[in-house]
């Protein structure tokens, strides 16, 4: 069982990224399922129905959010719908949120757990990731062990601990949100493989996507700036996992990172 997962898809240069790469990725790793992160696929903030529509149709299995999974409003009118069904948002948000935090979906005669939750360090304090991840995942393994964790926070220390909490109980936990892809991809000894960042799709020279200039000011003055997707060169991150067809322990854990310097190749 083979995973590509791509990593948080930014504003149109991520979604150009991902229709030129995710044919040549697919030819090229055979993935049996394919995940990306798209919280930031709407001019860097949010999704609309649109762009989750155009990633179905590209071959995405399963689309991700986080923490900007509300601020297109639009999604409040279609999340909930049969067609968002392959849609799912952090399964920590508290109660009373719409939408679901993990799908199972058939693949071949097997089924592949996919969840996501988010962190609670520097970001809004909502449910314990780990309670909730540790429930959903004694649910889910009742029906797999191929069991995928897109856990999308900011601090390196609560992606490494949900990668330990969960290390045998579940086949791959992967890091999202702070954009940079880490070079600490493993499988830890019970089998789960692991990566605390998978990196973005979008911009290569902005900071985290956005238009450096606009930052660099931000950090000279501490003026509120309104931020924006830069234009230009573009990136793709992400990882390939390859799980035992048996037991759904992970064997393999490949980064993918592709831009100008990091060029494709079959
Ligand atoms: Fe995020």
């Amino acid at each position: 069982m083979k995973i590509l997962f791509i990593g948080d898809i930014v504003g149109s240069p991520g979604r150009s990224a991902l229709r030129e790469y995710l044919p040549k990725l697919k030819s090229k790793y055979r993935p049996d399922l394919t995940i990306v992160n798209g919280e930031n696929a709407a001019s860097g903030k949010g999704i609309t129905g649109k762009i989750y529509h155009d990633f179905i149709q590209l071959g995405v299995d399963v689309v991700t959010m986080g923490n900007h999974t509300w601020d297109k409003k639009e999604i409040f009118d279609f999340i909930e719908d049969e067609s968002a069904s392959n849609m799912i948002r952090p399964a920590n948000f508290p109660e009373g949120n719409p939408g679901k935090g993990y799908v199972i979906k058939k693949v071949g005669n097997k089924k592949v757990a996919v969840i996501n939750a988010q962190g609670r360090t520097f970001l809004p304090p909502i449910d314990c990731p780990f309670r909730k991840l540790e429930a959903i995942v004694e649910e889910v393994r009742q029906e797999t062990p191929f069991i995928f964790v897109d856990f999308h926070a900011e601090a390196t220390s609560e992606k490494l601990a949900i990668g330990w909490f969960l290390d045998g109980k579940v086949s791959t936990v992967v890091g999202t949100h702070t954009h940079v892809q880490t070079a600490d991809e493993r499988i830890l000894p019970n089998g789960t493989a692991y990566i605390t960042d998978v990196g973005m799709t979008g911009p290569l020279d902005g900071i985290l996507g956005m238009d450096r200039n606009v930052i660099i000011n931000r950090f000279l003055t501490n003026l509120p700036a309104r931020f924006e997707v830069t234009t230009g060169r573009e990136q793709l991150n992400g990882v390939v996992v390859e799980l035992d067809n048996q037991s759904g322990k992970a064997l393999n854990i490949q980064r993918i990172s592709i831009n100008e310097d990091r060029p494709f190749f079959d």
